[in-house]
């Protein structure tokens, strides 16, 4: 994203205009009801409880992502008058249309109406919730290429170029381009991370409730309550494809009530009015209908290698005993539907894993969770962090690396034998097939020894929030076990 927006700051040389062309989209298809799962009939192994699933109201999925690859829901963007050239100046590189759109813009951008009427493009929810993988573009799958460390200096620049192109733009766009800066200037110093890869969307969350008035939703340039700390913690993005079997948003279960509502929060950015927003929650039941559709991606045997069945079957086994109580059970990946899943969080101190989003994050402190719970957001959802953490779905991990909460674990097999697991690592380019997740080099020095532009890459696991402990389920599992359940955990 920050690249991006650093792209998007050159484009402030240019004097084209726009190129309007409609959408269009195949509709998708409807997944299968996941066997929704009431109270648990296994004794839970440890603290930890079940999280009742809250009504959704159905929606229509193509609509759904129709509304994703162009809607109004973020507010704001650059002018589109600006866009063409990006195109020719080569500034989208590679980077792949959306499906089914007729757009000359990479996946993560898209082109929509602002509320005073100008046509602007803008980052989309693809931004973060979309990944190339094996060169194939994975709606749904975590972005993990984002590097928000240059985020406020890039931004500072896109402000400064603004006055090369206010003559030959429509005050009314002039407008637009300065309301999309100064919001990104706001929020930028709170979208600060440690390390490449980490995704501060929580604290960016926080910083944006705290300019808005809950009720109006009008947006304040003073913050009306007191903002999180300036540093994010870092977050590792989830994949979408959860959410069709999780009862609660988020790694805290934070996310009650109508999720659709909860999704649309990115409206926070610069949705200005009520009025707006009540448009766009009238289109997000459909977004969270195409969200709770997607399916994972399956393992890609014909680039990464076959998987062995046989292996992989002595692995349910292992996985059915030491697993299953907490992340559920998987049948036929073909249709899902005698899938099994608890809907369970487990308490930071008995999973272990590092406290510090569970446990007195600034993000989720009560101002900002009161904030949305009496906002417009909270008419039909609300937010309410738990001291622990869900065991996700295990659908399509291999996709999904790094790992845990906090990305502090690059890979599976570090992750079901936590004495393995390195303390400062650098992710290198390509993929571990051997150990499922990213391809990384140890390195014996963290961030209090390294300066540089190379400090970022490293993740530094003794910085706070960035912990790699807890999680011990592999722990006792014999290699033959482990390599068992790693296969098995391909097949899911
Ligand atoms: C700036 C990056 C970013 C953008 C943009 C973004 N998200 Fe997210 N999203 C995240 C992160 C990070 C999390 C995990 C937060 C947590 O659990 O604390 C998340 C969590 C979620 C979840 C919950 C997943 C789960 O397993 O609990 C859903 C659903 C979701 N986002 C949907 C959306 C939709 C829809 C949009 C656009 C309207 C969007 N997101 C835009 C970063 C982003
Ligand atoms: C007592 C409940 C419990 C048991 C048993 C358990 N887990 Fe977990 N697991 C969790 C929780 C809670 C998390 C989330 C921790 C976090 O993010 O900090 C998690 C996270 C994970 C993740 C990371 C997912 C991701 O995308 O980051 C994987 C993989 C995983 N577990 C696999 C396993 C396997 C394999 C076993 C059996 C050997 C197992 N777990 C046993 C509770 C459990």
């Amino acid at each position: 994203m920050i690249k991006r927006f650093g792209l998007l700051a050159l484009l402030v040389a240019c004097d084209s205009s726009p190129g309007d062309t409609p959408d269009t989209l195949d509709a998708s298809e409807t997944a299968p009801d996941i066997a929704d799962s009431t109270e648990p009939d296994i004794a839970l192994p440890l603290r930890g409880e079940y999280i009742p699933a809250d009504p959704q109201l159905p929606g229509d999925p193509a609509r759904g992502y129709q509304t994703l690859s162009a809607g109004a829901y973020t507010g704001c963007g650059i002018p589109s008058e600006l866009m063409p050239v990006a195109d020719s100046l080569g500034m989208f590189g590679d980077d792949p249309p959306l499906p089914g759109r007729d757009e000359p813009l990479p996946y993560y951008l898209s082109r929509f109406p602002t509320g005073s009427g100008v046509e602007v493009v803008g980052p989309n929810c693809f931004t973060c919730h979309a990944a190339i993988i094996d060169g194939e573009l994975v709606l749904g799958a975590p972005g993990i290429d984002l590097d928000f460390g240059g985020f406020a200096s890039q931004i500072a620049s896109f402000q400064s170029q603004i006055p090369l192109v206010a003559d030959i733009l429509e005050p009314e766009s002039l407008a637009e381009l300065e309301r999309f800066a100064n919001r990104l200037a706001t929020v930028a110093p709170w979208v600060q991370t440690e390390v490449a890869g980490t995704n501060p969307a929580d604290n960016l969350a926080g910083i944006l409730f705290s300019h808005r008035d809950p009720n109006t939703l009008a947006w304040h340039e003073e913050p009306l309550i007191e903002p999180p700390d300036k540093l994010a913690l870092p977050v590792d993005t989830p994949p979408l494809w959860r959410m069709g079997k999780k009862h609660a948003m988020f790694y805290s279960a934070a996310g009650r009530g109508d999720h659709s509502r909860i999704m649309m929060t990115t409206s926070t950015l610069c949705v200005d009015s009520l009025e707006e927003a009540k448009q766009i929650a009238d289109t997000f039941d459909d977004v969270r209908a195409w969200i709770s559709t997607l399916e994972p991606p399956p393992f890609p045997e014909a680039t990464r290698g076959p998987i062995d069945r046989p292996l992989a079957s002595t692995g349910e086994a292992v996985f059915l005993r030491e697993c299953a109580s907490c992340h559920g059970t998987y049948g036929d990946p073909s249709t899902r539907a005698d899938d099994t899943y608890p809907n369970l969080w487990i308490r930071a101190e008995d999973v272990g894993t590092d406290s510090a989003m569970a446990i007195g994050a600034s993000h989720a402190a009560s101002r900002f969770v009161d904030w949305f719970n009496g906002s417009f957001y909270g008419e039909t959802a609300w937010l309410d962090p738990k001291p622990g953490y869900v065991p996700p779905p295990l659908d399509g991990l291999w996709a999904t690396a790094p790992f845990l909460h906090n990305g502090s674990v690059p890979t599976l097999r570090a992750l079901l034998d936590s004495s393995s697991r390195p303390r400062y690592w650098q992710r290198l380019a390509g993929w571990n097939a051997a150990d499922i997740g990213l391809n990384f080099r140890e390195v014996s020095v963290g961030h209090a020894e390294l300066t540089g532009p190379g400090r970022r890459s490293v993740y530094d696991t003794t910085l706070h929030g960035h912990g790699n402990a807890g999680h011990p389920y592999g722990d006792g599992l014999t290699d033959a076990e482990r390599d068992a359940v790693l296969e098995y955990l391909k097949t899911l």
